[in-house]
């Protein structure tokens, strides 16, 4: 039964859910932990080894909280750790991952006009360009290079440059900026399991063992953690990216994604700065500004692919199957009848200007791609065209049903 489509759209579904929630717990203890460490004040009557304190009310109490650097004088009998957040954001990320652009490959991450690769191959360079980043960024971290965080940071930055640059040369951007999210996030969480976790490890069993932990562990950590804190921000946009076709449907994608991660320190410098002097830079803002108009000018210089050149591209094997299935001509015909008004490279339905989504439906190839999703938003759901502006009645829908299904049984 071709119903595995409704099966996969549902596991994506609940695993975005999942992903979007782990997500929620993961930045939301790391904001939590960034804001109370700016705003730790000394205290006359701190225990032994404290660097600072706070004070907090929420949800009817108030809390005191102490911070040891490194460590306390003795293990603490109860402990809770922060780890969880972080691996379950990644794993989940990495299975929507997966599912979205692994499982749809075909229709979401090979672009035969930019490489011709098989489904296998860019999933093989999907999968392993994720580690590359960690090896070079670490081994970055570890070397004398650290004696200076200022080049480290622009070195990080160079590397997420060239990364964009990088993935938009091989996968469709729509990929190439979640694979750029992907890339930083597993730098992020990378750092938590590598790098911040053994070495909190380490401490705790100096402290078990009655020895007094050395400082340097601390620092590390709070390098590494002073880079996810810059970080976290643009890849949220890059995850929220594919949603928004002008932010990833130009030449100029990787340019959009770079200033991107600027945005990122620029913020960040606001609210670490605000919470430490309980004032914070406005200038930041008027950057960040810029910073956006430049990106959203930079999202109109778009050239399109015109339609004769979509019409002369040779089908992939994908599309090959869905064109030669029985009842493929039929509904293709319904398909330019009720979509394609809105989801060509000239729109000409009023207020549309260009594709939603970046959905083209108009050439042969084009349906032939976005079958799958066609038979979700068109054929089984009345998700597509929207009601209000086209009617499509229960026998067109079936034309495409009976369609996708046959080209299903018949590979
Ligand atoms: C009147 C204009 C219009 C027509 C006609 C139309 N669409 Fe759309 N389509 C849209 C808009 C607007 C969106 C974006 C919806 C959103 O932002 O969630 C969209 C989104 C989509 C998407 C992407 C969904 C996603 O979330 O990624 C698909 C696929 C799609 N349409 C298919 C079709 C099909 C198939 C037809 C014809 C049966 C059709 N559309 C007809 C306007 C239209």
């Amino acid at each position: 039964m071709y119903d595995l489509a409704i099966m996969w759209d549902w596991i994506s579904f609940s695993v975005r859910w999942l992903h979007v929630i782990t997500a929620m717990a993961w930045i939301g203890a790391s904001f939590y932990f960034i804001a109370l460490d700016l705003m730790l004040k000394p205290a006359d009557d701190m225990p032994e080894g404290a660097s600072g304190e706070e004070w907090e009310v929420h949800g009817g109490g108030f809390y005191h909280t102490t911070k040891f650097m490194v460590a306390p004088a003795r293990m603490p009998e109860h402990l809770t750790w922060h780890k969880w957040q972080s691996y379950s954001t990644w794993l989940s990320g990495a299975a929507l991952m997966m599912i979205v652009y692994w499982v749809g490959g075909e229709l979401f991450l090979l672009d035969p006009s930019k490489v011709e690769l098989s489904l296998l191959q860019g999933i093989l360079i999907s999968g392993a360009s994720l580690t590359i980043g960690w090896l070079a960024y670490d081994a970055m971290c570890k070397s004398k290079l650290s004696e200076y965080p200022t080049l480290l940071m622009l070195l990080l930055f160079a590397i997420l440059v060239a990364m964009s640059w990088g993935y938009n040369q091989i996968f469709t951007g729509r990929a190439a900026l979640l694979h750029l999210g992907a890339f930083t996030a597993t730098i992020m969480t990378a750092n938590v399991f590598l790098q911040i976790m053994p070495n909190q490890r380490i401490v705790v069993a100096d402290l078990k063992a009655g020895r007094t932990p050395d400082a340097k562990y601390g620092k590390i950590a709070k390098v590494r953690s002073t880079h996810n804190n810059y970080l976290t921000l643009p890849v949220v946009f890059l995850m929220l990216s594919n949603h928004y076709p002008l932010a990833f449907g130009t030449q100029y994608a990787w340019i959009i994604a770079s200033l991107i991660f600027l945005t990122g320190v620029t913020i960040r410098h606001y609210f670490n700065t605000m919470h430490k002097t309980g004032k914070g830079p406005h200038w930041t803002w008027a950057i960040t500004v810029l910073l956006m108009i430049s990106i959203a000018w930079l999202s109109s210089m778009r050239t399109i692919e015109t339609i004769e050149e979509a019409e002369l591209r040779p089908l992939t094997s994908h599309e090959q199957i869905f064109v030669s299935a029985a009842g493929f001509d039929d509904a293709y015909d319904t398909v330019k009848g009720h979509c394609s008004m809105c989801h060509s490279r000239e729109p000409f339905w009023d207020g549309i200007r260009w594709a939603p989504k970046n959905v083209y439906l108009e050439t042969k190839g084009d349906v032939a791609r976005y079958a799958s999703e066609i038979y979700l938003q068109a054929g089984l759901s009345h998700a597509m065209p929207p009601p209000n502006a086209v009617q499509m009645d229960q026998k067109a829908r079936e034309v495409i049903v009976a369609w996708v299904r046959e080209a299903r049984k018949s590979n």
